[in-house]
């Protein structure tokens, strides 16, 4: 399919986790914030080509997603002979392929403040992701993991900084179905906890596929509310096609998904309640693609899953017609 090589030239290149600037430098009550750089011109064209695919999805429209049991949830997600999808996604699992995940652990040096990552821990993040994703039928399969000890990196891996391209450029493994993830420290970025590519990207700039989180964000982690791995799992979702929830504001379509209610701003924090727009139902603050704390956040609706599958299908040919 040609459209979406030609229109990858046009489109923005990172979903950014990036911080406010405080006027005057003080960084002290920076709300971490996920900063899309998708506009909505392009959003609108990337639609136009999953609307259009529509009719060629047939053979998965009769998939409940999301309906799946946690039955397999204590899996191994090391073991990749160990995975037993349940009945209905071994249905598609003869079709799409496994997302192999390479994580690269860039670290100023060997101590948990320094970055440094153990293989426990970084199962446990994979883990995490499997568990939310496998409700599209996804199955992710830890491939690697690569310790890296480059204090430049560790720090100054902005989005479309030189130290991204340069990291980027020497270790991104793989092709549009392979997941690299870079844990950082994101140090000079003060608020950052992580960035992504979209799927549409990656036929323009293949090397910069790939998602970048903070190292205290994964579970066990030591970053202020987001230390559960929900960082990953939101990064995850910008790479597999999902918008933030607030994307548009209160105005139509939004997300250009039908379950997630509009949301003017981003939500921080757990609140009990939150409505910020006149349309029909709450703000989606549970949802894995807003801004609020990790403990807050519990899943992607139908509408998302049934979308991120549709997008990896055109995008990063997940699924191989015989
Ligand atoms: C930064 O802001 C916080 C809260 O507004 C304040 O308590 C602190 O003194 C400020 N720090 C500096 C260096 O201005
Ligand atoms: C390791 O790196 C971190 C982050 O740069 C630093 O704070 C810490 O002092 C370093 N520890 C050692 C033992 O070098």
């Amino acid at each position: 399919m040609l459209l979406p090589f030609i229109l990858t030239a046009f489109l923005g290149a990172t979903a950014a986790l990036a911080a406010p600037q405080a006027d005057d430098g003080n960084t002290t009550n920076l709300q971490p914030i996920c900063a899309t750089n998708a506009n909505p011109h392009d959003i609108a064209v990337i639609e136009q080509v999953v609307e259009n695919d529509k009719t060629t999805m047939k053979d998965l429209e009769d998939l409940e997603l999301g309906d799946l049991s946690d039955e397999e949830e204590d899996e191994d997600v090391d073991d990749a002979a160990h995975y037993n999808p349940n009945h209905m996604c071994k249905k598609i699992y003869k079709k799409i392929r496994t997302i192999k995940i390479h994580w690269h652990n860039v670290a100023a040096n060997n101590t948990r403040e320094g970055g440094y990552l153990k293989k426990k821990v970084i199962l446990k993040q994979v883990k995490y992701i499997q568990k939310i994703y496998k409700k599209a039928c996804l199955r992710f399969y830890l491939k690697g993991v690569n310790h890296i000890y480059n204090a430049d990196w560790f720090n100054n891996v902005a989005p479309g900084s030189p130290q991204e391209k340069a990291l980027k450029t020497q270790y991104r493994h793989g092709d549009e179905l392979t997941l690299n993830i870079y844990s950082v420290g994101l140090v000079s970025t003060p608020g950052l906890l992580g960035y992504s590519t979209f799927p549409w990207n990656f036929a323009d700039d293949p090397h910069n596929d790939g998602i970048v989180i903070h190292y205290a964000t994964v579970p066990g982690g030591d970053y202020p509310h987001y230390d559960e791995g929900a960082v990953a799992v939101h990064e995850v979702g910008h790479w597999v096609g999902l918008l933030h929830t607030f994307q548009g504001g209160c105005s139509q379509p939004g997300d250009f998904v039908s379950d997630t209610p509009a949301e003017s701003t981003p939500a921080f924090g757990c609140p009990k309640y939150r409505n910020t727009c006149a349309s029909t139902g709450s703000d989606p603050i549970h949802n894995f693609m807003d801004y609020t704390y990790d403990k807050c956040k519990t899943h992607l609706t139908k509408g998302q899953l049934w979308r991120l599958v549709k997008i990896l299908k055109i995008f990063r040919k997940l699924i191989r017609h015989h």
